[in-house]
């Protein structure tokens, strides 16, 4: 153990240390350093669950209690040097606390191995995130909610094929998305509860004989339970790649979301006016503002996608039970969420701030023919066409209006008879895209009255 050149923890066994290569592909401290506190605080539970079962004496248990403290305060004050011989953050802080409280610290290591230690930490550190996406995700409907509230009745032209459809509510639309990230938020919250087990205890891979209380240590890290199965324990990831799962469908979301940013944003569109804060400037050409943020969180997306991906890769091959290529499913995890919070946070800010053009919008909401489909079922309803003849009729008068050069409304009832003769004046109250919206009350549809009762309803759940 003295030998400076090989192992402190496995030294027993070898006569040489490693070469620097070998040092620099199994070194992870460069990232797992980020779980330092979650290792801490499952070695301080497992420390006093050694204690409390009589593995090891009260007093080496507080001096560890202590030392882990200590070594905590370090780190977090930034005091803390980490070495990359000690390879990775559990043997970091062992080492570390065997310097501070002297042999007490070789007694930490009994009825564990670092393959159920970093399980522990991980899922710890996967938890915290999950915590954090929860809140993020629930910030970001807020925001959304409050655009919808305001602008409820406000209306803007809906899309099919990015070509105009229907009018809908600007409600409407942001309603949406309140919906979209509300399955991302139970999507969170089904994962944590299904990861929220503890696999400290299952050691190296097959459990322990020494008398350890699993359910001891579950419970003092906030574990619902401990895992039942040692092996599955030590060799799944699921959980992370869970993790990774739900941040792809929700930074599906954000893209698409921020897609729209973007091109509402234009000259062209100008259905919102992004806040100076969430814009940027040109270098060169004075009259830009650029949506940057958005167009970032449409990028960075696929950061989140490829970590998946990449785990998925780590995983598939592996037989029971720990493999070191597990090693590699931290760096994947660390960076997509760190973007997905990131991500989470800018289009909040980019909402909140956000102001929606109403004329803009509602003079978009008339163009293209948005009521034809309307007046399409004003013939149905009034004058009994079938729905298909009906169609027929409407297609030939948006044809008269478009080479005109005018919308449906600007059309005469005299030109409106010369398609069908059975055709009134009533038909026009349907033609104006307010009453074209308030008449969509079916239930999920963008009337402002369907759209303010799930405001309520959001606001309610969301309080
Ligand atoms: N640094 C390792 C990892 O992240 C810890 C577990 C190492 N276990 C082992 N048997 N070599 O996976």
């Amino acid at each position: 153990m003295s030998d400076k050149s090989s192992n402190q923890m496995w030294g027993g066994r070898f006569a040489a240390g490693p070469d620097a290569i070998m040092e620099a592909i199994n070194a992870s401290i460069g990232f797992d350093k980020r779980m330092a506190a979650q290792d801490i605080a499952g070695s301080r539970a497992h420390a006093a669950m050694l204690a409390a079962q009589g593995i090891v004496k009260d007093s080496d248990a507080e001096a560890m209690r202590e030392g882990l403290l200590t070594v905590l305060s370090e780190i977090e004050a930034g005091e803390f040097a980490f070495s990359t011989a000690l390879e990775d953050i559990h043997m970091n802080v062992e080492a570390r606390l065997k310097e501070l409280i002297g042999d007490a610290a070789g007694r930490l290591h009994t009825g564990r191995s670092r393959n159920d230690q970093v399980a522990t930490d991980f899922r710890l550190w996967v938890r915290d995130q999950l915590d954090a996406a929860d809140a993020g995700l629930t910030a970001l409907m807020k925001a959304l909610l409050a655009q919808a509230e305001a602008g409820a009745d406000w209306v803007m032209p809906g899309f099919t094929h990015l070509q105009t459809a229907q009018p809908v509510t600007w409600g409407h639309h942001m309603m949406a998305y309140v919906e979209m990230f509300a399955r991302d938020l139970s999507r969170v919250r089904d994962a944590r509860a299904r990861m929220n087990e503890c696999p400290l205890g299952a050691a190296a891979l097959a459990g322990t004989s020494f008398p350890i209380d699993r359910d001891m240590t579950a419970k003092a890290l906030g574990f619902d339970r401990p895992m039942a199965n040692s092996l599955d324990a030590v060799s799944d990831r699921d959980f992370a790649l869970e993790f990774l799962s739900v941040a792809s469908i929700c930074a599906m979301h954000l893209s698409r979301m921020a897609e729209e940013l973007v091109i509402w944003s234009s000259a062209q569109f100008r259905f919102v006016t992004l806040s100076d804060r969430f814009s940027t400037g040109s270098s060169i050409m004075p009259q830009k503002k650029n949506p940057d943020a958005a167009e970032l969180i449409r990028a960075k997306i696929g950061r989140v996608f490829g970590a998946n991906v990449a785990l998925m890769m780590v995983m598939k091959g592996l037989p029971l039970a720990y493999s070191k290529d597990m090693q590699e499913d931290k760096e994947q995890v660390f960076d997509a969420a760190d973007n997905w919070m990131l991500a989470l946070a800018a289009m909040e800010g980019m909402v909140r701030d956000m102001t929606a053009n109403r004329a803009a919008l509602e003079a978009a909401a008339s163009a293209g023919f948005s009521t034809a489909t309307d007046l399409a079922d004003w013939l149905v309803r009034e004058i009994d066409l079938p729905f298909r003849q009906a169609h027929h009729v409407t297609g030939a008068l948006v044809a008269m209006a478009e080479k005109r050069g005018c919308d449906l409304p600007d059309l005469t009832l005299e030109d409106m008879r010369s398609v069908n003769d059975q055709i009134t004046e009533d038909v026009f109250t349907v033609l104006g895209v307010h009453n074209s919206v308030a008449s969509r009350t079916s239930f999920g549809g963008t009337a402002p009255v369907r759209v303010r009762e799930q405001v309520a309803r959001w606001n309610e759940a969301l309080r």
